[in-house]
């Protein structure tokens, strides 16, 4: 049910993403600080080439952000951290995104991909992201390498439409199956159907039952039925 439910969702993220066919304003810049020689580089999940990213709020959205070293000496990629700001004040910082420790190596003349999840109730639709890299040479010596700072654009979950789908598919689904228990248990115990439509009972035959319940009288219970904990229960109730 879970693979559905994801697939349902990839579907709908895709139309969206179409949907919301926007021009991308401006590229986003990278900056490596003079004296690092590494390329970096951010993949968005089901990003469209031209567009502006899509996140999806509150939820996790996982990104690949890759470091080629162009070097013939090793780099330590520490971690990496985030922010969404404002827009139209790029020193307005809406959120801090969770900073994640790597303390990975990126070996000479090699790339290196590591994960970075954002998760964030989307601020606005669009917003401005920012992700920086904490990296180390071989002296130890830190530097900050601008990994993204550009637009993203946040869509709602797509949850509640695609809730009231699912919803009615389990519906659809619990009632196939209560149809499909009630059929195989009337087919199995048919000789206890007096029994099960009790419900269907008269006032007076309630009567008759309530009478009997007191002096724990099971005449009427068939036989095959005494021991049932079921039936006991039903009579308990009555
Ligand atoms: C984000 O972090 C910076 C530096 O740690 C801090 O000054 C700022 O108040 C934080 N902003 C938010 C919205 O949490
Ligand atoms: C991100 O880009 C904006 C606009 O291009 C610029 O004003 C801002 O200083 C940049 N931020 C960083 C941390 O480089």
């Amino acid at each position: 049910m879970f693979g559905l439910k994801q697939t349902l969702k990839a579907l709908f993220c895709g139309a969206l993403l179409l949907a919301s066919v926007s021009a991308q304003e401006e590229a986003p810049a990278t900056s490596i600080p003079a004296g690092l020689p590494i390329n970096v580089a951010v993949e968005f999940p089901n990003a469209i080439e031209g567009l502006v990213p899509g996140l999806i709020g509150g939820e996790a959205n996982k990104l690949k952000i890759s470091f080629e070293n162009l070097d013939q000496s090793e780099y330590k990629v520490n971690l990496i951290v985030g922010s969404i700001f404002d827009l139209q004040d790029f020193t307005n910082i809406r959120r801090n995104l969770t900073a994640y420790r790597y303390g990975t190596t990126i070996k000479r003349e090699n790339t290196l991909i590591l994960p970075y999840t954002v998760k964030v109730e989307h601020p606005s639709i669009e917003a401005g992201l920012i992700l920086m890299a904490d990296i180390t040479n071989k002296e130890k010596e830190h530097f900050t390498a601008i990994v993204y700072n550009g637009t993203v654009s946040f869509s709602e979950p797509v949850q509640s439409l695609l809730d009231v789908q699912l919803i009615f598919l389990y519906v659809l689904l619990a009632g196939i199956f209560v149809g499909l228990g009630i059929f195989i248990k009337d087919s199995f115990k048919s000789e206890t159907k007096t029994t099960k439509k009790k419900p269907a009972l008269t006032a007076e035959q309630r009567q008759v039952a309530v009478d009997n319940t007191t002096v724990l009288n099971d005449d009427w219970i068939p036989e095959n039925h005494k021991k049932s904990p079921k039936a006991a229960k039903v009579t308990k109730r009555r």
